[in-house]
């Protein structure tokens, strides 16, 4: 993919790939949310650095790939599900998402595992 600059807090795709910066580092992981398999290289970087998924607002450690808050919402709902956003985090923790490792080349940007 050509390497244009990419606005702060924005994600996008590359591939099979999610990648922002977060920090002032590049960052990429697997696409897809543990929660319901939204598109995270739809979703945004938040103040802390974290990976936010565009359905329902779980957030990522893009470090690691671990999700670190659970989803606010199911399906079409979006909203405060306290037991339900636990639940998800729980057994999220052992899915991370994969991570990858962003290379700058030549105006090119790809991923490598
Ligand atoms: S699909 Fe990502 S939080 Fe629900």
């Amino acid at each position: 993919m050509p390497d244009v600059p990419t606005p702060p807090g924005t994600v996008r795709r590359v591939g099979q790939w999610a990648v922002g910066t977060s920090r002032g580092e590049d960052f990429a992981v697997s696409r897809r949310c543990r929660h319901q398999l939204a598109d995270l290289s739809k979703g945004t970087v938040d103040a802390d650095g974290c990976l936010v998924c565009p359905w329902h607002a779980s957030r990522y450690d893009v470090r690691t790939g671990r999700m670190v808050d659970g989803p606010r919402g199911f399906l079409f709902y979006r909203g405060p599900t306290p037991g339900y956003s636990a639940l998800v985090l729980g057994y999220a923790k052992h899915l991370a998402l994969r991570v990858g490792r962003v290379v700058r080349t030549a105006g090119r940007i790809t991923v490598q595992r």
